[in-house]
């Protein structure tokens, strides 16, 4: 959450810093602000809303630099306000910080400052950092940041710059993730890397404890007690238009459009037309330690949660190893039993979630092996686990997941392949017809992009549109797609919405229907089919409002419902990801329909890198 960016060098620092913030606004909206140092000082402008607001207010005051500092925040401590925007400054208005994190002991440290006579500007825990920058200041910036550093507990990654020193931008990490760009007489820093990627693709990324000093033709990298460091430069091969919208209205229908061309990515090298076996290079965990695994534990929070539990149901029935799907909150809290030869699996888009992080260094630490289902190449979790299995779904903008979701199920389903080869728990045979079913997928999600009309005519319907209130319900394989579609809802359209297994259904839900609440019943062919007809039956009994997703050709189960999505045929344990398309598409269209704010929903941020 928050976004950070840094520049010194020769152009208009203000512009590229603008713009690396629109491309992070997906971590946080809710006020930003620039910092930036001249010859004639320090001049920070700030403001609340999003950054059209700030841009306003550049307007009225511009600013022209070479060096600055920006922040897109989302609030963590104190309202999101502009006193509580950053850049934070020091009292004489010298010092400005930009930070990504929680200061765990800032209540503390702002105690202690306080009585010193420091006064405060704002609610934030990040005002401690320039207080206690300047505390330390001799007249070097960099020495003055790893003294402040040493004081603080929590998470943070900032960036820093000084009145007096107009030639430096000092950065530092510990838990939030910061990547160092590096141009022609010119550096940067950013949360991530499609941040600056329209002026570089050569970066490094800063490990935790590390202090960068950065100056317009190089840096410098120590660690908190001044021990040099030195960081690899990579060239990273990412394109710039994946942070574009290209044609589409929103970033969201851009991404649910491109999950067929991310499926076959996620497929492609590694499961090959007429092989029973999938190929993992990346994932670097020896044979024995899935042979020998007892158990999986999956971590993973939200979406990538959903995708976990439709995992458990693939990974279970194809290798035959139990999976225990935790939300990480929970799993970092709770004493977990752990073994070496426990495979803990995080599955997680940003690869920067905090508690999916934490979660993974506590089995680390009893001696788990960690192997992890992540997006983003080079975040934390990839680099902390010992295997890592990339989804190759490009970069995700839109705040609500959607094709991170199809290809971690994907993901998933290539690891159960794998699985069930090396422990051979089922025959080449099937493995051979699995890998034959994953291939279709992207075909099949073609099939339900083009055929939408229903969705979309449902979508503009007022019982749906207008409802208050939806319940989805789905069963097996395909519990997870209703919680997820649930999950959709609530996230972009603020309707309220349950998913639930639709066997549960007598034990609660059944109270809350009437012929006012729509429930997205997902009746695909299946080993559950007719109890899911049954289910309906009981709905429509209580004069419930039931829109089915199913089979193509399945005409019969028109006379149960009123209205019915349909999707192809599909192996029913890939049948999550077909699904996935008519979940999203109905969220979507609704919440376009209700004038919400699709890519930016309010409260939410896409990267969770605080508890
Ligand atoms: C946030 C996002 C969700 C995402 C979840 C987990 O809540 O809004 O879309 O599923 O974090 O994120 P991760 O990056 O770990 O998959």
């Amino acid at each position: 959450m928050c976004g950070i960016v840094g520049y010194i060098g020769t152009r208009d620092a203000v512009e590229i810093i603008l713009s690396g913030l629109h491309r992070l606004e997906y971590r946080g909206y809710d006020s930003a602000g620039i910092a930036v140092v001249t010859s004639n000082g320090l001049d920070c402008v700030k403001a609340p809303g999003k950054l059209s607001g700030l841009e306003e207010a550049l307007r009225r005051h511009p600013l022209h630099a070479n060096l600055g500092i920006g922040h897109t925040r989302w609030a963590t401590h104190g309202a999101p306000s502009e006193t509580n925007a950053h850049p934070h400054l020091d009292a004489p208005m010298e010092i400005a910080v930009v930070h990504n994190g929680i200061i765990e002991n800032y209540h503390e440290l702002r105690a202690q400052l306080q009585a010193d006579g420091v006064e405060f500007r704002s609610q934030t825990d990040t005002e401690v950092i320039p207080h206690l920058v300047r505390r330390y200041y001799e007249g070097n910036l960099f020495a003055a940041v790893r003294r402040a550093l040493s004081k603080l507990e929590g998470a943070y990654a900032i960036g820093v710059v000084c009145s007096a020193e107009p030639n430096l931008l000092v950065a530092a990490r510990q838990g939030s993730p910061l990547i160092i760009g590096v141009g022609q007489d010119e550096m940067f820093i950013a949360s991530d890397v499609p941040a600056i990627l329209k002026y570089t693709r050569r970066v490094a990324y800063l490990e935790n404890g590390q202090v960068c000093a950065l100056h317009r033709d190089g840096f410098w990298v120590e660690d908190i007690d001044g021990v040099e460091q030195r960081l690899p430069i990579e060239t990273v091969d990412l394109d710039e238009t994946a942070a574009e919208k290209e044609n589409f209205p929103h970033f969201m229908l851009k991404e649910i459009y491109q999950q067929p061309e991310v499926i076959r990515n996620t497929l492609r090298g590694r499961a090959r037309e007429g092989s029973h076996e999938v190929r993992l290079d990346d994932m670097h965990l020896a044979a024995g330690d899935l042979l020998n695994c007892s158990k999986i534990v999956m971590v993973s929070c939200g979406t990538s949660w959903h995708a976990s539990l439709a995992g458990k149901y693939i990974i279970e029935s194809l290798a035959r190893v139990p999976v225990e799907v935790d939300l990480a909150s929970e799993f970092r809290y709770r004493n977990p039993i752990l073994r070496p030869d426990t495979i803990v699996m995080a599955v997680t888009q940003s690869g920067e979630t905090a508690d999916t992080l934490e979660a993974i260094r506590i089995a680390k630490k009893s001696g788990a092996r960690v192997v992890s289902i992540v997006n983003v190449v080079g975040s934390s979790i990839a680099r902390e686990s010992h295997g890592v299995l990339y989804t190759q779904a490009g970069p995700e903008i839109g705040v609500a997941s959607t094709k991170a979701y199809t290809s971690q199920v994907t993901a998933l389903s290539l690891f159960a392949i794998y699985l069930a080869n090396l422990r051979e728990t089922a025959t080449a045979d099937t493995l051979g017809g699995v890998i034959e079913h994953l291939r279709a997928i992207p075909e099949k999600l073609q099939w339900c992009l083009d055929h939408q009309d229903t969705v979309r005519k449902v979508s503009g319907d007022p019982r749906y549109c207008h409802a208050r209130s939806f319940l989805y319900l789905g069963r097996s394989y395909n519990l997870p797609s209703a919680l997820e579609g649930a999950l959709k809802l609530k996230e972009i359209s603020y309707i309220h919405a349950e998913g639930y297994g639709a066997g549960e259904m007598k034990h609660g839900p059944i109270a809350l229907v009437t012929g006012a609440m729509p429930v997205v019943c997902i009746a695909v062919r299946s080993a559950v089919y007719d109890k899911m007809l049954s289910n309906i039956q009981e709905i429509r009994a209580r004069e419930g409002l039931v829109l089915a997703i199913a089979t193509e050709g399945d005409e019969a189960i028109r006379r149960y419902c009123d209205d019915v999505i349909y999707v192809p045929e599909c192996y029913e344990p890939l049948s999550p990801i077909v699904v996935a398309i008519p979940v999203q598409l109905l969220a979507y269209y609704i919440a376009v329909n209700r004038h919400c704010d699709v890519d930016q929903p309010r409260n939410l941020a896409k990267s969770v890198t605080v508890e």
